[in-house]
């Protein structure tokens, strides 16, 4: 597909630049905005030619099916069905960093390409202020994967999507960095029970609470269910080595509660997502961290343990992914 380079606006978060967003979003452009998980990429989720330039400008393979994102409840009604389990996750999580993947509405209004022609949809209210102005303003869901380009660490800061995506979008609305640091939790209620289709934000624990035991996310569909999700999909340059207790020369070392904080001394780089072992400072810190120690240079990054409970869940599924052969 031909890409014609633009020059892409830095944006704040007064009333007018969170206008200007929305037109651009409602003129078919595409702005990048903050949400408390990732900054996403931004399109208006209605126009299918507006979404084809999400794929574009991501150099994304493949058209996966997008996050429609929206401002309200009643808005997200209007896109999809939401069963008692769904209704359930909605009350008690929205807005915040959770997506929900459920059949399509009758009178659903996002473009087939956004869902990539499936009969389900995949919805999110984001809670951060300056993503609930833009959807408010904008009056139409905005299909948005995260702002970077295909096969990188997802973007926490304007800084990191500017790097990836300058010159390819139209603007992009600076917040400062992400709180929650990983994409939204993704949840299907489609038909039977609910299911996790990626770990993220929300921890496994908040939504058995609410929903009881989960079905188990079946291998052989999980391509199906999730497609996107692919095993390399958030790679850096250096080689992951993980579960690391000591390290080689030559390695950068990205820690977790100081676990191998005898080996930075002699470390190519050293970076302890949270030296007091708090889960979510180190999910706030890892897309960033990692970004930074692949810039040393380093061939390898050997990573510490991290614990598997709440969002040890989705930090490890990260890692993982980052440190898939590809
Ligand atoms: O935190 C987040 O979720 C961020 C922010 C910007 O909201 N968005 C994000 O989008 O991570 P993306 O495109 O990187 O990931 C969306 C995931 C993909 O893995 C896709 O396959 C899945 O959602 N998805 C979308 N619609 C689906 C559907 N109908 N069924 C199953 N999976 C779906
Ligand atoms: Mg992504």
């Amino acid at each position: 597909m031909q890409h014609h380079l633009r020059q892409t606006q830095l944006l704040g978060t007064d009333e007018g630049s969170i206008a200007r967003a929305a037109q651009i979003l409602r003129d078919g452009g595409l702005v990048a905005f903050p949400t408390e998980t990732v900054y996403g990429l931004g399109a208006d989720a209605t126009n299918g030619a507006a979404v084809a330039g999400i794929y574009a400008a991501k150099q994304r393979p493949s058209f996966n099916p997008l996050i429609s994102h929206v401002a309200t409840l009643d808005q997200a009604r209007e896109q999809g069905h939401f069963d008692e389990q769904a209704s359930r996750l909605a009350d008690a999580l929205w807005p915040g960093p959770l997506t929900l993947v459920v059949p399509v509405a009758a009178g659903c209004r996002v473009s087939d390409l956004a869902r990539a022609g499936l009969d389900t949809i995949a919805l999110r209210i984001p809670a951060h202020p300056v993503a609930q102005a833009l959807l408010q303003a904008t009056e139409r869901p905005v299909a948005a994967p995260s702002a970077n380009l295909s096969g990188t660490v997802s973007p926490t800061t304007a800084r990191h999507v500017m790097d990836g995506l300058s010159g390819r979008i139209d603007a992009v609305v600076d917040a400062g960095p992400c709180s929650v640091g990983l994409e939204s939790t993704i949840v299907a209620c489609a038909g039977g029970r609910p299911r996790i289709l990626r770990p993220g934000g929300v921890p496994r624990e908040a939504i058995e609470q609410l929903v009881g035991p989960l079905a188990e996310a079946a291998q052989a569909d999980a391509p199906l269910l999730a497609p996107g999700m692919l095993a390399s999909h958030y790679a850096p340059n250096a080689r992951m080595r993980l579960e690391a207790l000591d390290t080689v020369p030559g390695e950068a070392v990205l820690d977790f509660s100081g676990q191998l904080s005898a080996f930075a001394a002699r470390a190519h780089a050293y970076a302890d997502l949270s030296p007091d072992g708090d889960l979510a400072r180190a999910a706030a810190n890892l897309f960033a961290t990692m970004r930074e120690l692949d810039a040393t240079g380093a061939s390898a990054i050997a990573v510490a343990p991290v614990p598997r409970s709440g969002l040890g869940e989705a930090i490890n599924d990260r890692l993982t992914r980052a440190a898939a052969d590809r």
